[in-house]
């Protein structure tokens, strides 16, 4: 059973998942708040969190770089937001999840060497934003008439989200917007480019390489993207 923890108003839901590490609470567990007053948001800025939202942090182990966390993330918000509500949220690469490019939710990784803080703050009922966000977020509850449960949207996301970065799956999501496209991708250390094909059922991609098809299972693949020329490698 996955650990809750659960506080009315905190600080920062990633800032007490760090203080429960420090006092040695074994990962994997969650935190959640009702509300945030130092929410953080990426590049040091803060995060708008009132009542009404579902602010949460997962804290994990995982050699897995960050950028695949962070889409990990994404994609269990994608896909629990799907089957709750049946709308298609997207992925805005590296960190956002937006409907209509408004943001839905925001993703935070923190961590230390293997040990990872996950912090998601989904906008689920927040009623109001302030001007400033006005025009650049969204609310699920203004998109859709389905009761929103916030624990209902937390167990999924959470098990989503430890499972896909135990296993990679998560990648199956992402990949489809990269059908027929040139890709590259990391298996190990070992950097690839080629086009990709499609995924089978046997959970293996597959890519053309220079006119060779190749099949890779999707658990070895740690890092994969639409390739873009003179895009930076890493
Ligand atoms: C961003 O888009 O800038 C990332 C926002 C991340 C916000 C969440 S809310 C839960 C967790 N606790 C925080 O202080 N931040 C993250």
């Amino acid at each position: 059973m996955l650990k809750i923890f659960r506080r009315a108003k905190i600080d920062s839901t990633n800032e007490e998942a760090w203080r429960l590490l420090k006092a040695g609470v074994t990962p994997p567990f969650v935190v959640v708040a009702e509300e945030q007053e130092a929410g953080k948001g990426r590049f040091g800025r803060s995060w708008y969190s009132p009542k009404g939202g579902l602010w949460f942090s997962i804290a994990t182990q995982t050699m897995r770089p960050s950028e695949t966390i962070s889409l990990a993330a994404a994609y269990a918000v994608i896909h629990t937001v799907k089957e709750i509500t049946d709308i298609c949220a997207r992925v805005r690469i590296p960190n956002d999840v937006v409907i209509e490019r408004k943001k839905l939710a925001g993703i935070l990784i923190e961590r230390d060497e293997n040990t990872v803080v996950a912090g998601i703050g989904l906008n689920l009922k927040v009623e109001r934003f302030p001007s400033e966000l006005k025009d650049t977020a969204i609310s699920l509850h203004k998109v859709t008439s389905k009761p929103l449960n916030p624990h209902e949207f937390l167990k999924k996301i959470s098990e989503k989200f430890l499972r896909c970065v135990e296993t990679g799956d998560f990648t199956v999501g992402m990949w489809l917007c990269c059908l027929g496209k040139k890709v590259e991708f990391w298996v190990g250390d070992t950097h690839l480019v080629g086009k990709f094909l499609g995924i089978l059922e046997n959970k293996k991609a597959v890519f053309d390489l220079d006119g060779k098809e190749l099949e890779i299972p999707l658990a070895q693949i740690n890092k994969f993207r639409k390739f873009e020329e003179g895009q930076k490698q890493g």
